[in-house]
């Protein structure tokens, strides 16, 4: 599986793990089959996959605690990537909250849950209007200072918030919602690809009718003996070098097509295809 540096000095496989999907509905409360959300998270790591993607906010807590309690001792060269700045109030509500003393509760509390003495990828979950950038991505700096978090990424950002953001601290990765679908997030990832800044697409699988019987995608799956998912996935690792999706599931039988999806070569012409369709 092809590789991406994450900040110089982090080699991870592009195709990653998001582990919000591992919790309960509207991403509350614990896993409807714990047995089941740990068997997950143990394949990632028998498939290769080195880089897998969490929050502070997902579950609340419940995210962290379970890849903590199932993956430890990490093996060498796992990357934890954590997130912080948004409260919990119930299912599916997620405020934001990035003041600074808020971000640097949310990261300890976060090496607490995985038990790590640093956080290698820690990521301002999404600016805050309430809060200028500059104090929320402040707080992350001084906590990188004291050796608590090696590298920032950003979430959620406009071009101009990246822009600005990069004149602040190092960003090595964004992680914006982005897809066959929704590439509202193209001129963000466009200088993520100039900068080499990692791009990790959430949302990568939302294909809706692209992945219906006879449709675009279903049509090049088919010529490939593959899932339309998988081809979704494919596009995207094909779309730039510096793209690393984290597709999320609570089913190993998901994890395993999704990891597949790595080895799915599309031809230039079946990207331009794919791309012109959706
Ligand atoms: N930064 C942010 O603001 C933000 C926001 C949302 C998510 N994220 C991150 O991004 C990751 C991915 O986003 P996401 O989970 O929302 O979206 P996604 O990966 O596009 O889609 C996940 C959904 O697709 C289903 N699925 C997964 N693999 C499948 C397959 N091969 N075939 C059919 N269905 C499949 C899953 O259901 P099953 O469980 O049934 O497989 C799940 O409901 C999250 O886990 C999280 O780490 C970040």
């Amino acid at each position: 599986m092809d590789t991406f540096t994450i900040g110089g000095d982090i080699e991870v496989r592009r195709l990653g793990f998001g582990a919000m999907r591992i919790t309960g509905p509207g991403i509350w409360g614990p896993p409807e089959d714990p047995d089941a959300a740990r068997a997950v998270l143990r394949r990632t790591l028998e498939l290769g996959v080195n880089l897998i993607d969490t929050a502070d906010s997902y579950g609340p807590e419940v995210s962290e605690e379970l890849i903590a309690e199932t993956l430890r001792p990490y093996p060498e060269g796992l990357l934890i990537a954590t997130k912080g700045g948004l409260r919990r109030t119930g299912p599916g509500e997620w405020p934001r909250d990035a003041r600074p003393e808020r971000l640097k509760e949310c990261c300890e509390g976060s090496l607490r849950r995985l038990k790590l003495d640093r956080i290698d990828l820690y990521q301002l979950h999404s600016p805050d209007p309430d809060v200028p950038l500059e104090d929320s991505l402040g707080a992350l700096k001084e906590l990188q200072d004291e050796g608590k978090i090696r590298h920032i990424g950003v979430s959620n950002v406009s071009l101009h918030e990246l822009e600005r953001a990069r004149e602040l601290v190092d960003v090595v990765t964004v992680q914006n919602r982005y897809n066959l679908e929704d590439r509202h997030s193209e001129d963000v990832l466009d200088a993520c690809s100039e900068a080499g800044i990692g791009f990790i697409p959430w949302f990568p699988l939302a294909t809706g009718d692209l992945a219906r019987p006879g449709g675009p995608l279903d049509d090049v799956a088919r010529s490939h003996d593959a899932t339309p998912s998988q081809v979704a996935l494919a596009w995207l690792l094909g779309r730039s070098d510096v793209m690393l999706p984290i597709p999320g599931t609570a089913s190993v039988a998901h994890l395993e097509e999704n990891v597949a999806a790595a080895e799915l070569e599309l031809g230039a012409d079946e990207l331009d295809r794919i791309a012109a369709a959706a």
